[in-house]
C-alpha cells in the first residue's frame, strides 16, 4: 500500500493543499521556471551569454546526468524564443542515422524550406544558404542548441565544426551552445578535433550543489509551487537530502517529492531528519541516474 502510494509522481489536490501549495512543486520535468541559479548554475549561464554577446561561435557545457543540462537549454531556447530578432533550433537528442539525416534535422530545426533533392549536399547548401541570408540580409541572430551531444557521431561533430566555419570577418553566422555528459570530452579529444576544440569560445563543467545550495533550491522550489510558510524541511532533513543525493538536482527533487508523500501519509506539515531518512531509503534508485 505504501510503496504503492509513494510511486505516484505528482501530488494530489488533496495533498497540495493540505502543505498550502498550488502547483507541483518537486516534479522531474526539466522546467526552466523551476531553476535555481546557484552559485554554478549561474556561472554558466553567464558565460552562455557572454559567447553569444560576443558571436564567438561556440559554448560547451558538460556536467553529470541530472545536474540541469536539459532546464538550461530550456530556458535559452524559450528566452530566445520570444525574441523576434532571433532563430533559435534545438536538438534534443542528436543522433542521426546518417549525415543526410542529420543535415535535415538541422534543417528543420532552424526552419530553413526543405525541397530539392534528397541528398546530402543538397540539404548542406539548403541549410548554408538559410543560415547566410537569415544573417546577412534578414539581419537575425542565428543559435542552435545541442543537448546530449555526447550522441554525436564524429561524423556529426565534423558537421557541427561546418557550421562554425561560416562567419564574417567580424563575428560566426551561427553561435552554438552544445551541453552533453562528461564523455563529450572524450568524444572531442582526439587529434581529429583539434579543429573542433580551437573553437570552442568558453565551456563550464556544471557541479552538484552544494549543502547552502540544496536547502535554498528546495525553498526555492516550493516557493514557486506557490508556498507561502516556514522552511517545511529541517536543517536535519536537509543535511540528510544534500548527503544523500551528493548535491545532484534530480536526486534532490526525486527525494523532496518522495519525501512530501510521506509527511501526508503521516499527517505531518514538517519533514524532519526521520523523513527524510524514510523518503530516501523509499526512493528507487532507478530513475535518479537516468536521464528522464
Ligand atoms: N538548479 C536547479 N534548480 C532546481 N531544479 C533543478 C536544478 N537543476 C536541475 N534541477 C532539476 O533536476 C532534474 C534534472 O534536471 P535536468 O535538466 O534534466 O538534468 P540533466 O539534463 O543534466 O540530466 C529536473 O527535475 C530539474 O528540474
Ligand atoms: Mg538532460
Amino acid at each position: 500500500m505504501m510503496r504503492k502510494l509513494l510511486r505516484r509522481d505528482t501530488l494530489s489536490n488533496e495533498q497540495l493543499d493540505f502543505f498550502g501549495l498550488e502547483r507541483q512543486p518537486f516534479q522531474l520535468s526539466p522546467n526552466p521556471d523551476f531553476l535555481y541559479l546557484s552559485p554554478s548554475h549561474e556561472e554558466c549561464l553567464q558565460r552562455i551569454r557572454l559567447t553569444l554577446e560576443l558571436r564567438n561561435g561556440l559554448f560547451v557545457g558538460v556536467g553529470d546526468s541530472g545536474t540541469g543540462k536539459t532546464t538550461i537549454c530550456n530556458l535559452l531556447l524559450n528566452e530566445f524564443s520570444s525574441d523576434k530578432d532571433m532563430i533559435v533550433g534545438m536538438l534534443h537528442h542528436p543522433w542521426a542515422p546518417s549525415p543526410y539525416a542529420f543535415y535535415h534535422m538541422l534543417c528543420d530545426e532552424i526552419g530553413a524550406p526543405a525541397g530539392g533533392p534528397k541528398s546530402t549536399i543538397a540539404r548542406r547548401t539548403a541549410l548554408f544558404q538559410f543560415i547566410q541570408n537569415q544573417v546577412l540580409q534578414e539581419n537575425k541572430s542565428l543559435v542552435l542548441i545541442v543537448d546530449e551531444s555526447q550522441q554525436l557521431t564524429p561524423k556529426q561533430i565534423e558537421i557541427v565544426r561546418g557550421l562554425l566555419n561560416l562567419e564574417t570577418a567580424e563575428a560566426k553566422l551561427i553561435q552554438m551552445i552544445i551541453f552533453g555528459q562528461m564523455e563529450f570530452l572524450n568524444s572531442i579529444s582526439g587529434k581529429r578535433f583539434k579543429n573542433f576544440r580551437q573553437r570552442v569560445a568558453m565551456s563550464y563543467v556544471l557541479t552538484p550543489l552544494s549543502l547552502a545550495d540544496t536547502g535554498a533550491m528546495i525553498n526555492f522550489r516550493l516557493k514557486k509551487a506557490g508556498y507561502k510558510g516556514k522552511n517545511i524541511f529541517t536543517k536535519e532533513a536537509v543535511d540528510e537530502l544534500y548527503r544523500s543525493s551528493s548535491g545532484l538536482p534530480r536526486a534532490i527533487t526525486k527525494f523532496c517529492h518522495v519525501a512530501m508523500l510521506i509527511a501526508f501519509f503521516q499527517q505531518e506539515k514538517v519533514i524532519d531528519k526521520d523523513v527524510a531518512v524514510q523518503a530516501v531509503q523509499s526512493t528507487p534508485l532507478k530513475g535518479v541516474d537516468e536521464n528522464e
